[in-house]
């Protein structure tokens, strides 16, 4: 692994870079993950003026959703690494109108909380792109009173996951991103069974399930579809913007050609992907 300090660094610049455009595209990732953001939240159990925190929160949409189940006297804590993640979950926070939710940076790995202080941590997608998650899931068990509740989410393999397979294997096969590193921050990181329940009980939780959530990403269309994942995927922005105009047309004729079988008969473009959803206790 390279220097994990650098790494952080890395990581950061990389997420700093996608802030507008995950805020731009917001209501195309809250309509995929909306059931996966409804598990989390039911499976924390909370109850009104509970205190939640929100761990690589990107755009808040877990904690806005927690905030109406611990009532104007709870709490909601929305917390991301990125600044500019911070700056458009604020700006979301904002127009919600609800007043028991605060957004501030955090990193996953050094939560700035008191001890035993919340009820639940909730992330979605979130901890299998911090550098060390053990170290970030013994943070959030900190925090959590005894018998507080942590519910998270995080992809399964690549192979269950064609809305990213596609495109990353055509952007290697041309040596434009490389493959990611073992045991480096991934999408993809957590994906074989039995990985997420491992990481849990490493950390100190018990009572751990797991179950799958299978989702649907729907675009308008295939324009659509490569307007969100190059303003999205850090690494998709980045190579896309190094190819010259024919490089990018032929990539483009080869992604369209692979991603038609998911197009709908009124064009849209509808495709699956698979969640790990897991909880645990204190
Ligand atoms: C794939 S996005 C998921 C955003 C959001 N949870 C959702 O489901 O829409 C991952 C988020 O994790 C944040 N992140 C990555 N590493 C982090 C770290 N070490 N500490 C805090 N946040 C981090 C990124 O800034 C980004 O907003």
């Amino acid at each position: 692994m390279s220097d994990p300090a650098e790494l952080r660094g890395e990581q950061r610049d990389r997420w700093e870079a996608v802030g507008p455009g995950w805020e731009q595209r917001a209501p195309t990732v809250s309509a995929a993950g909306a059931d996966v953001a409804s598990w989390l939240v039911e499976a924390a159990a909370l109850s009104p003026g509970g205190r939640v925190l929100e761990v690589a929160a990107g755009l808040g949409d877990v904690g806005l959703l927690a905030a109406g189940a611990v009532g104007a006297e709870g709490e909601v804590v929305i917390t991301d690494g990125a600044e500019a993640m911070v700056e458009g979950a604020a700006r979301r926070a904002e127009l919600s109108g609800l007043t028991q939710v605060k957004v501030v940076r955090m990193e996953a790995e050094w939560l700035d909380a008191e001890t035993a202080s919340f009820d639940a941590v909730l992330s979605r997608w979130g901890y299998m792109l911090v550098v060390d998650p053990e170290a970030a899931l013994r943070e959030a068990r900190r925090v959590l009173r005894p018998g507080g509740r942590i519910a998270i989410a995080a992809w399964r393999r690549i192979e269950e996951n064609p809305w990213i397979a596609i495109f990353r294997s055509e952007l290697e096969a041309r040596g434009l991103t490389a493959a990611p590193a073992p045991d480096a921050p991934d999408p993809f990181r957590f994906g074989a069974d039995g990985t997420i329940a491992e990481l849990l009980h490493a950390a100190g939780f018990v009572g751990v399930g797991v179950e799958v959530i299978d989702l649907v990403w729907k675009f308008q269309g295939l324009d659509d579809w490569w307007e969100h994942t190059r303003s999205t995927s850090s690494t998709v922005g980045r190579a896309a913007a190094e190819l010259s105009p024919a490089q990018h047309y032929q990539l483009r004729e080869v992604l369209d050609q692979r991603y038609a079988p998911f197009l709908q008969s009124d064009g849209t473009l509808e495709l699956p992907g698979s969640t790990w959803v897991a909880s645990a206790e204190a």
